[in-house]
């Protein structure tokens, strides 16, 4: 179906067809008829350069209300861009080149591809042949991996060679016709390729997960994560996948993490790629998360998309909320919906605190560029997105537990979810609609107006501070609450009236008691903050703490009176208060401080005690699925915070100095406490013993263990490096950034390794730790790097920021660095094309 503007003057007819097509398109000779043949000539053309469109003017006019074809022919140079149709150049072991053709559409790039009505709201099926040609002796060497690869499989019959004459062949790739879908989730790949195999429900669904061949090993964690995911979500939505086959592929150049293309998603190597040797538990856990993530978008974005780019949580939003489900299926033992609080939410918190947030559905007239669009890939659209569907299931399932294997269980949210789905199969829909759709379908929760109720949270920025208070005159046994909008510069500026409903939200908030815990979820209890002050809490015993917000499972943040945070500082450090609870009060607690609403001797008192739980105390043994990873997250943060900010107030300040004996002390005390150095020294390193998160946590207090200097983990970490010692993954970060910070020597070191590096995980390992670096030589030496060949297109700016985030002096520098080159910096994340300025963004 062709999109016709401009009417030429015969009434209901138009001379003008509008297509997008990047600059980059030489556009050839245009044509268009109907069905019966009547034939409309090219008359002129114009393009436009700000929108990307090109306008054909025809000497007959043109019926819109029919059929029509148009033909026409184009061509462009493949650039080693990452958007629209681009290839890879990469080097095998043995240094060899070797160049490998795909595809990046989303936002707005298939233009850039090809000419087409480049919107998520113009459906179509696409049929596409692939023509390839090739010198013959490369077809004839036996070993040949070549693969070209499209969204749907080849039509029976639809591969056929010719020989050419010059020694040349051609290939004919003919594909099955798509689902109607938008041109932003089309994709192809071409390039030698491997792949292992699996098949879902007997044969129904054929999935491959495919790498370049020296990867062929590293294939199988993902395949078997896919083929897990993927009937479990058919079965949670209600609705089949499809396709008849589903590929997953490592491209060595991208610059996403991953990109949804029905029946062929493609992804960085580091976000697919699983090897035994190099891979941390950090690593396969992204693995899982982007299959999740990705799998949950071929119902969220593919079956049913969001008509316009402003509502984009719609598809990332409900991703990064259903890939906690997904990863929970593949994997069970990682307790992912725990990790949700620390690897989500919070950073939404910190991403929506500024005074220039958007709201998850953004104004229309600010998202038609695109830059704009772009630039709506963020921590809001994603992470808070993700943050408010979790607190409206929470609310929604009241009474119907939703943790851990609950997460598949049917409740009035995934009533909800599910005739949203179906109602808007293979079409497009707006944020209202879904809202209505899960208001309709999903029985009333106490009376309450769901799409009213919801309002504040979608269609303005930030979120509230709730603040308790001791009711006067009921001898400290009841509380108030409160609400006032929460900005990181502080509440003084904000005020809450109930005659403004954009100067509040609507809140269903939890709590548990002391008394009332007894450490079981049952001791959950629950209420509804609406109003600007009101609802109320009351406690059993003077003694008694009140904490609000258990697993962090709504989007605001907290805080209390004074002697309440000492009370929670003390189930703190009892261990009476959950992991995921101490990073939350943590959380809140340093950006209160930030923001100038609390104390910063309580944020201290609060961070001790989070460094104070012992392993005793909190009855989190090495072999249960939980652990204190998420506690010392924040303990961390917060610790890491504090030094960083005094470092800027001048070296040697003593301040400074103090802050990190004191936080060192700490981090030793817990190393040893958990007999981290004794447990990694029976095995030189190689090997980590417990649960998951275990062994996350294990490779946190090695990391603090280095920045601080504990002596026992130091020396572990020197010795490994000098003696070449491949330490266990998930200590291997904080090993090469130490050898990078030792001094030129050191620095050499990792180099080499880098530039030797293979495995994908590895080598971002390795390019990472050459950017923690925080002396001035060094950090010179790292930015002369990002102009090299040595630093990829697609890791310059997560090199940077590392630098600038390293330490003061490397922020400064990366400033300084970026301002003084910036035209060649510029045409290296661009990739040399036309590409948008919001990739520097990143920087
Ligand atoms: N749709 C995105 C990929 C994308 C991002 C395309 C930005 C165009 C611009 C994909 O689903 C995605 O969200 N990928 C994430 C990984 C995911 C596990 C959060 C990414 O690329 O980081
Ligand atoms: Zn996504």
């Amino acid at each position: 179906k062709a999109h016709f503007a401009e009417p030429g003057g015969d009434k209901g007819l138009t001379r003008c067809l509008v297509l997008h097509a990047g600059a980059n398109l030489a556009v050839g000779d245009i044509e268009i008829h109907t069905v019966d043949n009547a034939l409309a000539r090219e008359k002129s053309r114009r393009y436009v350069e700000d929108t990307e469109q090109l306008i054909i003017e025809f000497q007959e006019p043109i019926d819109p209300g029919r059929l029509h074809h148009i033909s026409l022919t184009y061509s462009y140079p493949l650039a080693e861009a990452m958007r629209g149709f681009y290839r890879s150049n990469y080097k095998d072991s043995q240094g060899r080149e070797h160049m490998l053709a795909s595809t990046q559409m989303e936002a707005a790039d298939a233009r850039r591809a090809f000419p087409c009505f480049d919107q998520p709201d113009m459906k179509a099926n696409f049929d596409m042949t692939i023509r390839v040609t090739r010198d013959a002796r490369d077809v004839d060497n036996g070993d040949d991996n070549f693969q070209v690869l499209f969204n749907t499989p080849l039509k029976d019959g639809g591969y056929s060679r010719r020989s050419l004459q010059g020694g040349a062949i051609l290939d004919e790739y003919v594909f099955e016709v798509t689902p109607t879908m938008s041109t932003y989730l089309m994709a192809w790949v071409i390039g030698d390729l491997v792949a292992q195999t699996s098949y879902v429900d007997g044969g129904r669904v054929k999935v491959s997960v495919w790498g370049t061949p020296e990867h062929a090993n590293d294939l199988s964690d993902a395949l078997e994560s896919c083929v897990k995911i993927l009937p479990a979500y058919e079965k949670l939505f209600g609705i089949a996948f499809p396709l008849k086959k589903l590929d997953l592929v490592a491209i060595p150049s991208f610059e996403a993490g991953a990109m949804e293309n029905w029946g062929l998603i493609t992804y960085r190597e580091s976000s697919l790629l699983v090897s035994a040797e190099d891979a941390s538990d950090g690593d396969v856990m992204w693995a899982t998360t982007t299959v999740a993530h990705e799998l949950a978008h071929m119902w969220f974005g593919n079956l049913v998309t969001m008509e316009w780019w402003n509502d984009l949580f719609l598809n990332e939003g409900f991703a990064e909320y259903i890939q906690y489900i997904g990863t929970s299926v593949a994997k069970p033992q990682y307790g992912a919906d725990k990790l949700f609080p620390i690897l989500t939410l919070q950073n939404a918190l910190v991403a929506d605190s500024f005074s220039a947030s958007h709201p998850l559905h953004v104004p229309y007239e600010e998202t038609l560029s695109g830059i704009e669009i772009d630039g709506l890939f963020d921590t809001i659209t994603y992470d808070k997105g993700a943050s408010v569907i979790r607190m409206l299931r929470s609310y929604m399932s009241q009474g119907q537990s939703i943790e851990s294997d609950h997460l598949l269980s049917v409740d009035p949210f995934v009533t909800g979810l599910r005739s949203y789905l179906s109602e808007y199969k293979y079409e497009n829909a707006k944020s209202a609609e879904f809202w209505s759709a899960m208001a309709k379908n999903s029985p009333p929760v106490d009376g309450v107006d769901l799409i009213e109720s919801m309002r504040q949270w979608i269609s303005r920025p930030n979120y509230p501070l709730v603040s308790l208070a001791w009711k006067p005159g009921t001898d400290l046994s009841a509380l108030t609450l409160s609400q006032v909008p929460f900005l990181r510069t502080g509440t003084h500026t904000e005020t809450c009236s109930d005659a403004d409903p954009d100067s509040k939200w609507w809140i269903p908030f939890t709590y548990i008691t002391k008394e009332g815990q007894g450490g079981s979820e049952e001791g959950v209890r629950s209420g509804i903050l609406d109003t600007c002050a009101g609802a109320e809490i009351s406690i059993a015993s003077r003694e008694d703490y009140v904490m609000v917000n258990p697993g962090q499972s709504g989007f605001y943040r907290v805080n209390y009176p004074q002697e309440m945070w000492a009370r929670l500082g003390a189930g703190v450090k009892s261990g009476e208060l959950s992991s995921v609870d101490t990073s939350m009060l943590l959380d809140d607690a340093y950006a209160l401080v930030e923001a100038g609403e609390l104390e910063v001797g309580t944020l201290l008192d609060l961070a001790l005690a989070g460094s104070q739980r012992t392993v005793a105390a909190t009855g989190l043994s090495s072999a249960n699925l939980t652990s204190d990873y998420q506690a010392w997250y924040d303990v961390a943060y917060v610790f890491n915070s504090l030094v960083a900010k005094l470092e800027g107030s001048g070296s040697g300040s003593s301040c400074h100095d103090a802050m990190e004996t004191f936080v060192g002390e700490r981090v030793s005390a817990a190393i040893a406490d958990y007999g981290l150095v004794a447990s990694l020294g029976r095995t030189g390193g190689r090997q980590i013993e417990g649960s998951f998160q275990h062994r996350l946590l294990m490779g946190s207090l090695f990391s603090l263990g280095v920045r601080y200097g504990d002596a026992g983990v130091s020396n572990l970490a020197q010795q490994s490096f000098a003696n070449g010692v491949a330490v266990h993954p998930n200590l291997r970060y904080s090993v090469f950034k130490a050898t990078a910070k030792s001094g030129n020597t050191g620095y050499g070191q990792v180099l080499t390794k880098y530039a030797q590096a293979i495995d994908a995980d590895e080598k971002e390992k390795l390019m990472l730790a050459l950017g923690a670096v925080d002396t001035e030589p060094l950090i010179q030496r790292a930015l002369a790097l990002v102009m090299t060949p040595a630093i990829e297109s697609m890791d310059v700016r997560a090199f940077v920021a590392r630098v600038a985030g390293a330490s003061e002096l490397g922020r400064a520098m990366a400033w300084t660095f970026l301002q003084e080159n910036f035209e060649p910096l510029y045409a290296k994340v661009n990739g040399g094309t036309d590409v948008q300025s919001s990739r520097l963004a990143g920087l």
